[in-house]
């Protein structure tokens, strides 16, 4: 078995840390005093147990409570002065947040006893552990096989110097696609710039581009930079680009082929080396039949396209987006929610996501806020069209497992979470019930 690593926060209160310290000889401990030094800990490496001594002072309760929530991954076990369980705060911080608590002295068999339950259980729940490093990252998240060919895609792409069209549903992930083909090009150390065609008026947006000269127009008083050659020796990235009025198409297009613009009101031309990676959630073709989007632009433009495709056609993503989401906003999330369901996944596998990712992202937020139950369940997502199967049309076998994990429930909270009590009253073994439990991704 692996080496058992435990993570203890003393929270100020190093002299009991060393007294309990001394129980902990089979562990790997990694010792901090504080729960920021903890929360730095957590962020590089991930630790399934962890061993609160509180230092008795309550003014700490809320930053600890906050901790505790938003690493909810680690089994925490707790130590407290036992005058402090006459707070109603604590009482429900520990109902809450830990997987068991001691008070003060502490009984060290019994604390073994408790660390080793922890971490067996760790152990056979194989709970999903957040990798920092990729929720950090903020990067094209999937392992679908239209995600892993666009990555492959992006990266071919991004090494040539060329310009790039996006194309794709709205939400879908069409600026995370142009951030990716600026950090893999030769120009990501260089400003990466974003406009939105669409939301800057068409009047303001010739100026915003391409700058202008002092006294260009009314209240043109300064000489000003245009975004692209703010863009210089990096990427501008053109959302929208089918909402850019023909006459600045017209410029974008003398840019391409020359690399110099004019600001507004000046005839000097200035050499910008910035490259173009244009965005579009319309069909640019049809726009050009319409007379709406110039031929030589696009054709320009789309030397290299990249498809960002809709959620819908890589669903095998789903339960790597919604981890994404979950560790995210894991702060906000309503205290005893745990994970996701099974049923919840298999919903969300069902619907068609018309608002793509950025859907996905809000959907899943707001039921993690709003969520009753130590699962996520599919009505906390409140997909339209979707009705959770029933007991009838779910077959027999959801039917089955629906009553073995409700009856794991009711027995667990019957014991006060006591595993024993609980094996004995359903009539199986401890080991069965861990196993069952891990199998319904129940922690107690
Ligand atoms: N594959 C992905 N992995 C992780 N996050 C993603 C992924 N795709 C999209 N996102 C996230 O979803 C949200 C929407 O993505 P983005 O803004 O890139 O979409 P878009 O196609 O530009 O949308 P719009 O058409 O509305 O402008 C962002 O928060 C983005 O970080
Ligand atoms: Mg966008």
């Amino acid at each position: 078995m692996s080496v058992k690593r435990l993570l203890c926060v003393t929270n100020e209160d190093g002299a009991y840390a060393r007294v309990v310290y001394g129980e902990l000889r089979a562990w790997d401990v990694c010792l901090v005093d504080t729960v920021a030094a903890a929360r730095k800990v957590l962020s590089q490496q991930h630790y399934a147990v962890g061993l609160l001594l509180d230092s008795g002072d309550s003014t700490r309760d809320e930053e600890t409570e906050r901790f505790l929530r938003r690493h909810h991954h680690v089994r925490w076990i707790g130590v407290f002065d036992p005058v402090r369980l006459e707070q109603p705060a604590l009482r429900h911080l520990i109902a809450t947040h830990l997987f068991d608590f001691h008070t003060r002295p502490v009984d060290p068999l019994r604390l073994q006893h408790s660390l080793g339950h922890a971490h067996g259980m760790a152990v056979l729940g194989k709970t999903p552990q957040p990798n920092p490093r990729s929720a950090a990252a903020g990067r094209i998240t999937g392992n679908s096989e239209a995600i892993v060919r666009l990555r492959a895609h992006i990266a071919k792409i991004a090494a040539v110097d060329a310009p790039v069209l996006i194309s794709g549903e709205s939400g879908s992930g069409k600026e995370l696609a142009a951030q990716e083909v600026h950090a893999r090009s030769q120009r990501a150390a260089g400003p990466f710039i974003a406009i939105n065609c669409a939301a800057v008026a068409p009047a303001l947006i010739h100026s915003e581009l391409f700058g202008h000269e002092r006294g260009a127009f009314t209240g043109a008083a300064k000489d000003k930079q245009g975004l692209l050659e703010a863009a210089s020796g990096g990427s501008i990235f053109l959302d929208e680009i089918g909402d850019l009025p023909l006459d600045l198409q017209a410029s974008l297009l003398r840019f391409l082929q020359e690399r110099v613009i004019y600001r507004v009101g000046s005839t000097r031309t200035i050499a910008v080396d910035a490259r173009v990676i244009a965005a579009t959630h319309v069909n640019l073709p049809q726009a050009v039949a319409a007379g709406r989007f110039r031929e030589d632009l696009y054709y320009r433009l789309s030397v290299f396209p990249i498809r960002v495709p809709p959620l819908r056609e890589r669903k095998e993503d789903l339960s790597l987006l919604t981890e994404l989401v979950f560790n995210k906003y894991a702060e906000e999330r309503s205290p005893q929610l745990k994970g996701v369901s099974r049923e919840a996944l298999q919903a969300m596998a069902q619907y068609d996501w018309p608002g793509n990712v950025r859907e996905l992202i809000n959907r899943v937020r707001r039921a993690m806020v709003l969520a009753e139950h130590r699962l996520l369940m599919p009505e906390d997502l409140e997909l339209p069209g979707i009705v959770p199967l029933s007991p009838v049309q779910d077959g027999l076998g959801n039917t089955r497992l629906n009553a073995e994990r409700a009856a794991i429930w009711d027995s667990l909270a019957r014991s006060g979470n006591n595993i024993s009590q609980a094996a004995r009253d359903l009539g199986v073994s401890r080991m069965t019930l861990y196993r069952l439990m891990a199998k319904h991704s129940i922690s107690p």
